[in-house]
């Protein structure tokens, strides 16, 4: 795992590996955005155009030997145009360069980083993306080398003795830790990951900190009602389970907020006896990536000691076919005692939502957003770089957007239309869990409202994000975001969580 480091000394000083230096591009030539000794900068800037490097956003090139700087390697990296005087330097597109930065190097274990960072967010936002770049997915290697991961990455930053920039380092380490386990958990194989190793894996991650885990097994689920889960999960060799992990700072917990967060945990989705085409089964290993965010998302606010009140709830299932598994047309009874009508057996992730809302409910949280791999119409409507956001709170569903918008991850407003409610209306039980193919996205969104829990005879503000697209990503790298398991809203979460914190 990477550690991440300040320092307030100048680039020439630092001995490590590689040395990360930002440009900005413009005029005839890139310009160096960084302070170097003037040997360095001659010779940067003649490589610089005899490469042709134009330092557009993303790009980067390496050198070697250069003259003044102590480093073997050097990686200047393009971090687009320099920003017009007096607009602030866009802290995403630092995010997004010094990941992909990172990404490129290899056989590296100490670097040093050095872009123009004025403030503390400016460092944050650089020290996030560097190690989120940084990642790599070694476990399940065998025979085969697995890459050196990068030991540590040092941020250059003139104030780097300041208070806030080193707090905005340490907050950085913690999200990136979470993002790093978040990957790691999709990534894994679904015949190595399924409900119960995924809930060891969190008590392993949570022994020794301030996480309480707790699970429910298949028995419990049976035992309290939880039709929606196990009817899901009926049809598997790997039973379901219900984790939550609970954090609460010491001292006076009744008095803070607390935030509910509910993932979906589908180890593996084969849409069940409604089975998947080839094609689109290929990926579902990733379809727990909700829940996954969600342990990610606690063990940071934990470690970081927010003055928050946080449970996470993990629904985690196999949705199989076999001769036990759910049917086409089976009604079940849920945990809040609604009855629904089974339409389609790969309609599965809002079944387990459902369930898990209802227990998250009990708690009387004081906000509730749940983070779903839940439909493909959500990537028809946003694609695979932007997540959905619906809720019964236009309030709190801006908040979880602009959390997004802090931490570089793009969340999107979605509504939840009262008239398409009708298409969830069925003869045979109190609802349906889909509807027609029309605003898949949202009627998906209007059957988890449903379930929503009351606290006095009002709703829980509650948000539903909905990441089918971001959560994990088969084209190509891009940014800070590597191929796979992308960890799509660790650090939204944990933003949020300190925005409620803080008001
Ligand atoms: N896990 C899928 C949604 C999904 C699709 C996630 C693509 C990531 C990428 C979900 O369980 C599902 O199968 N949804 C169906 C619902 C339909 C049967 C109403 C869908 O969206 O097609
Ligand atoms: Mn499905
Ligand atoms: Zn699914």
């Amino acid at each position: 795992m990477t550690s991440l480091a300040v320092t307030a000394r100048s680039v020439a000083d630092l001995s490590a590996d590689v040395v990360v230096l930002g440009a900005f591009s413009g005029g005839d030539a890139p310009t160096l955005a960084v302070d170097l000794p003037a040997a360095a900068l001659d010779h940067l800037t003649t490589a610089l155009s005899a490469l042709g490097f134009t330092a557009a956003a993303e790009s980067s090139v390496v050198l070697v030997a250069v003259p003044g700087l102590d480093a073997r390697r050097v990686v200047v990296v393009g971090l687009g145009a320099r920003p017009e005087k007096k607009k602030a330097l866009d802290a995403a597109v630092l995010r997004r360069s010094v990941g992909a930065a990172l990404r490129s190097i290899i056989d590296a274990e100490r670097v040093a980083v050095a872009l123009p960072v004025p403030s503390a967010d400016h460092v944050a936002a650089v020290a996030e993306g560097a190690a989120l770049g940084a990642y790599r997915f070694t476990a399940q290697r065998g025979t085969s080398d697995a890459p050196t991961v990068v030991d540590t990455i040092t941020i250059v930053s003139e104030r780097g003795r300041d208070s806030a920039v080193k707090a905005a380092v340490s907050r950085a380490s913690a999200v990136a830790q979470a993002v790093g386990y978040a990957r790691d958990l999709v990534n894994t194989a679904p015949n190595l990951l399924y409900p119960q190793t995924f809930a060891d894996s969190v008590k392993q991650r949570a022994a020794g900190t301030k996480v309480k885990v707790a699970v429910l097994d298949e028995k419990a689920l049976v035992k309290g009602g939880f039709g929606g889960i196990v009817g899901v999960g009926q049809g598997s060799v790997h039973p379901p389970r219900i984790v939550s992990l609970s954090y609460a700072p010491a001292g006076k917990k009744s008095k803070l907020p607390h935030l509910a967060l509910v993932g979906k945990g589908m180890t593996f989705d084969s849409g069940g006896l409604d089975i998947k085409p080839a094609n689109h089964m290929a990926n579902m290993k990733s379809d727990m990536a909700g829940a996954a965010a969600v342990a990610g998302a606690v063990l940071a606010i934990a470690e970081l000691g927010l003055p928050i009140r946080v449970t996470g709830w993990l629904g985690l299932a196999e949705n199989m076919p076999s001769g036990s598994a759910q049917r086409a047309s089976d009604v079940v009874t849920m945990h809040n005692g609604m009855t629904v009508e089974i339409l389609n057996t790969d309609a599965e992730g809002r079944m387990v939502l459902a369930d898990v809302m209802t227990l998250a409910g009990e708690e009387s949280p004081t906000a509730i957003v749940d983070i779903a791999t839940l439909t493909g119409a959500q990537v028809v409507a946003l694609g695979l770089e932007v997540a959905a956001v619906m809720g019964n709170d236009d309030e709190f569903r801006t908040r979880v957007c602009s959390a997004g918008d802090d931490m570089g991850e793009d969340l999107w407003p979605m509504p939840l239309p009262a008239a398409y409610r009708k298409g969830l209306d069925t003869e045979v039980a109190d609802i349906a869990h889909k509807g027609g193919p029309a605003g898949g996205m949202l009627t998906a969104g209007l059957f988890l409202q449903e379930f929503v829990p009351q606290v006095d005879g009002e709703a829980i503000p509650w948000a539903h994000v909905d990441i089918a697209g971001p959560s994990f990503n088969e084209q190509g790298p891009r940014g800070f975001t590597p191929k796979g398991g992308t960890g799509f809203g660790v650090a939204t979460l944990v933003r949020l969580a300190e925005l409620l914190s803080q008001s």
